[in-house]
């Protein structure tokens, strides 16, 4: 079987075997396929698509490509949950608490940023001492110890999709329902969860930009972890706009324990109410509302807030900074973005809006460069808001002052001022489960 072969037949729109895929991911793994035939290969799959079948058999063959973690140590239901990535998106550091607070145990492998989105790992590795490359034997017990545990895609864990997932971040082929699908599933099935939440985001700062494409992710992803004995369900949530008011590390994570104080934005909060309340369903605590109603009750007993600051203890963390976030450090450069016009503030290009933050230093420019845990943009207004020519928008942060008026300039042109005010729109738009999908 030759790769130039089977990126012939993908090209002209062919349907893979089985072991043509197996032994593609096999060789991949093994370094046996070089990168630019691998990205020839991607590539062909982003236009010619895959079948049900192949993108099943690509997830399994990922999941299978390295380690497989065994959680049958730990007692009761474990919960898994994974973002396919937004901006200002710290929905793990929020919802994870409040499901194990409720009495789940949350075992989740996450991972850095990719391209114009932040990744959860690096957010954590903001709090000093925090440690994300946890053995298994480290992770367990810390799920165990705390109710919850969050690590890199550490050791030999689905080391194809670590392989792939860095050659599409520099391919222009992230976006691709197949590769996307199973890079998600193979992740989710190896880390050995039983139930999988999936949080779809859709618009402008998604790498999925409409609910229709964002459905048939969520419907894929459904499939194949349902067919795997997980129960999984996904609901598709707005990334039209930043989630929250605060984009970067360190400043991600001073904002999630403001949610987790009952003190935090309104869009942020109902988002991570209904994440962890579908989180609970999945795990069979009760009906949605009685789900929702533990998921309020774990933040306004504090209880949340206490999981955090136990995972936090128990990877090595300072738990401080979660008891009082004023700990974590501005950076020491920063700049006012101001509103050009008078008007609404109608659209964010939300991709725009994550770029910036990365030219801050928030994320990183190629694969190798270093985070800037400061950086970041806090939002002072967003869609929906009346502004007045002159006024703040934004505050940009960064620890490289040079890095400034670029990101400032790239903030302003990704955000549009008209003179009437834009429809409200939805946060929430839809629920996938193995039944179908049900619209909001
Ligand atoms: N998240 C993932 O884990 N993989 C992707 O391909 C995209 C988002």
């Amino acid at each position: 079987m030759r790769m130039y072969d089977l990126i012939m037949k993908k090209r002209s729109g062919g349907a893979l075997s089985e072991e043509e895929i197996r032994t593609l991911i096999d060789s991949y793994t093994k370094g046996e396929i070089p990168d630019y035939q691998m990205s020839a290969f991607c590539m062909a799959v982003y236009f010619q698509g895959m079948t049900d079948e192949e993108t099943a058999v690509l997830t399994d063959a990922m999941a299978n490509s390295g380690d497989r973690m065994d959680l049958s140590e730990i007692p009761g239901v474990k919960v898994d949950k994974h973002s396919t990535g937004g901006v200002g998106d710290k929905t793990t550091l929020i919802v994870a608490p409040i499901v194990a607070a409720c009495g789940c145990h949350v075992a989740k492998m996450s991972g850095r940023g990719l391209g114009h989105t932040g990744g959860t790992i690096d957010k954590m590795e903001s709090i000093p001492g925090m440690q994300t490359s946890l053995t298994r034997e480290a992770f367990i017990q810390a799920v165990k110890d705390a109710g919850l545990a969050v690590t890199g895609q550490s050791g030999n864990m689905t080391p194809a999709d670590k392989k792939l997932y860095a050659l599409r971040d520099v391919t222009a082929t992230v976006e691709s329902i197949p590769l996307i699908a199973s890079s998600v599933m193979s992740k989710k099935l190896a880390a050995g969860s039983d139930c999988i939440l999936l949080d779809v985001k859709t618009g402008s700062g998604a790498f999925m930009k409409t609910v229709e494409e964002s459905a048939a992710l969520a419907e894929k992803m459904v499939a194949i972890g349902t067919q795997n004995g997980r129960r999984t369900a996904a609901l598709i949530t707005n990334m039209d706009v930043p989630l929250g008011n605060q984009i970067g590390n360190s400043l991600e994570v001073e904002e999630a324990v403001q949610v987790l104080c009952g003190q935090g934005p309104q869009d942020l909060t109902e988002v991570c109410l209904a994440l962890a309340a579908e989180m609970l369903f999945l795990a069979g605590k009760g009906s949605r509302d009685e789900c929702l109603g533990l998921a309020r009750n774990a933040i306004s007993s504090g209880e949340a807030l206490e999981r955090l600051a136990a995972m936090v203890r128990c990877q090595g963390g300072d738990e401080t900074y979660i008891r009082d976030p004023g700990k974590f450090k501005r950076a020491p450069f920063s700049a006012e973005v101001r509103a050009s016009e008078s008007g609404y503030l109608t659209r964010m290009d939300t991709e725009g809006i994550g770029i910036s933050a990365m030219m801050l230093g928030a994320g990183r420019e190629t694969k190798d460069s270093g985070i800037d845990y400061q950086a970041g943009i806090i939002l002072k207004k967003k869609t929906g808001d009346q502004v007045e020519a002159g006024e703040v928008i934004s505050e940009l942060f960064t620890s490289q002052k040079e890095r400034l008026d670029m990101a400032a300039q790239h903030f302003l042109e990704s955000v549009t001022i008209r003179p009437s005010r834009p429809l409200p729109e939805k946060l929430i738009y839809a629920r996938v489960t193995e039944h179908g999908i049900e619209y909001f």
